[in-house]
């Protein structure tokens, strides 16, 4: 029990370590718990998150909505080693940096589209104004992508459950396209976007189409993403090459209808995007300002869930000017206000060739001073004392997947993790931050798993990395 920590003030000992026992039989299944003050304190892009039981945050092709104070992140829940549905997952948080798991939203269905044969992608919610229920769209597909249709799910409780209704409708027939958003404007109408740009106007209780009110316009033009500021409108989306990265760009038109203009890349060419694709982009309406916070994510079959990251970044927005000029690891927002800052992640560093991390296996040191291997099993651990570890890597075109385990003074697990290597230009990065832990000596072991990213697409294309390497540059321990 001793990796409990709950602050409830004016209860005994005893009565404190009972409903710590209780609150570990229900929410044990991660490694730990987080306790009140042990909280992150930035948004942290391209390494994966832990909610409040320990468990990866899996919430991909994601949006949030904002209700009494609170977002909510519905998106899709990954398993490792498979694509199949697993459900589309909610998760809630007042900051925007630490989240808990809410629910499965919408579970896996015994049977039809979206069983546990299918694909579910894309999952977006909306509160519908006149009926005042959720309603979530997504993508509901055959496991080889080959016959889809924008689906929908009603509920009474934003965090559901959701009840799965089948294709929506227009003119009586369902929409037979993949990637899908959506956007809510000011007075309340719904939207449903399609890849290549067309978009759908729902009627007023939200569960069937209206009319098309644009047309597809762009070959590809993936994961639409559609936001306001003033009286313009932004749509962001990917080129379309499956779950490898690429340079996203995005239009602007006054009106839903368009005619939409090109405007470029939403980040430097080159960069794809912060090695991210779209998904949605948040308004945070602050007392000060609005932040219009970009969502992205960076895939990682066949680790959707242990390795797979999100990008979210503030997007400066200037006219018909959207841009995200550098790449922010760490950042803040003050939600109340709705003011972005820089943030950072500061701690003590050692060097991957220190004398206290011991290695074993083949590990070589290349001309970018940093330790490589991509045999499987090659590992190196070390010993530290502190709250939170991070560790830096060397992600590179042919970077594989290494495996993290914590453990605590006591010799038990605390937290396990995947880390994805991958990049398509070499770059270093932070690559894993632990959660803030309990202050103790932890021993951090990293493992060469001698797996890479990959997909092959329908069209029989094959994406991912070129090798397993694992490339590691530094350790950063905070105290
Ligand atoms: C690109 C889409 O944007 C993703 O949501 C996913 O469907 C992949 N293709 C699958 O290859």
């Amino acid at each position: 029990m001793a990796i409990v920590t709950i602050r409830l003030k004016g209860i005994s000992m005893f009565k404190k370590s009972f409903i710590a026992a209780i609150f570990f039989v229900f929410f044990g299944m991660g490694a730990f718990n987080l306790s009140a003050q042990t909280k992150s304190k930035a948004i942290l892009s391209g390494i994966p998150w832990f909610d409040n039981n320990g468990n990866t945050v899996s919430a991909h092709g994601a949006n949030i909505i904002k209700e009494k104070g609170k977002y909510y992140l519905f998106g899709e829940g990954h398993k490792d080693g498979t694509n199949a549905f697993a459900g589309f997952n909610c998760y809630s948080s007042s900051d925007l940096y630490n989240w808990k798991f809410e629910s499965i939203a919408l579970p896996v269905q015994l049977t039809g589209k979206l069983d546990s044969n299918s694909v579910g992608e894309r999952p977006k919610v909306m509160k519908c104004p006149s009926t005042g229920e959720y309603v979530m769209y997504v993508h509901a597909d055959t496991l080889g992508y080959k016959s889809q249709y924008v689906g929908y799910a009603t509920a009474k409780k934003i965090t559901g459950p959701y009840s799965f209704n089948g294709p929506i409708l227009f003119n009586g027939k369902p929409i037979k396209k993949w990637d899908m958003g959506t956007f809510q404007d000011k007075d309340g109408s719904g939207y449903v976007l399609l890849h290549g740009g067309d978009i759908y106007k729902l009627n007023p209780d939200y569960k069937s189409i209206s009319e098309q009110i644009n047309k597809a316009f762009e070959k590809g033009f993936e994961s639409p993403a559609i936001f306001k500021k003033d009286s313009l409108y932004y749509f962001l989306g990917s080129d379309l090459t499956g779950w490898e990265r690429n340079d996203n760009y995005y239009f602007t038109a006054t009106s839903l209808k368009g005619p939409w203009t090109k405007q470029g890349f939403i980040a430097p060419p080159g960069t794809l995007t912060w090695n991210s694709q779209t998904t949605f982009v948040l308004p945070i309406e602050g007392t000060k300002e609005t932040t219009f916070m970009f969502m992205g994510d960076r895939w990682s079959f066949p680790k959707q869930n242990s390795a797979a990251t999100y990008i979210w970044q503030p997007l400066q927005v200037d006219g018909h000017k959207i841009a995200m000029p550098v790449f922010n690891e760490a950042w803040k927002i003050d939600v109340k206000a709705g003011v972005n800052s820089s943030g950072e992640i500061k701690g003590n560093e050692i060097a991957a060739n220190d004398q206290q991390i011991i290695y074993t296996g083949n590990w070589q040191q290349d001309t970018l001073a940093v330790k490589s291997s991509d045999t499987k099993g090659d590992a190196f651990s070390f010993t530290v004392k502190g709250t939170q570890v991070g560790i830096y890597g060397l992600a590179r075109p042919d970077g594989g997947y290494a495996n993290v385990i914590i453990r605590n003074s006591k010799g038990k697990t605390v937290l396990t993790s995947s880390i994805d290597m991958y990049s398509k230009y070499p770059t270093v990065l932070l690559k894993f931050l632990s959660p803030v832990l309990k202050n103790d000596s932890y021993t951090v072991t990293l493992t060469v798993l001698g797996e890479r990213w990959w997909w092959k697409e329908k069209s029989g294309r094959v994406s991912g990395s070129k090798g397993d390497v694992v490339s590691f540059e530094k350790i950063m321990v905070i105290e």
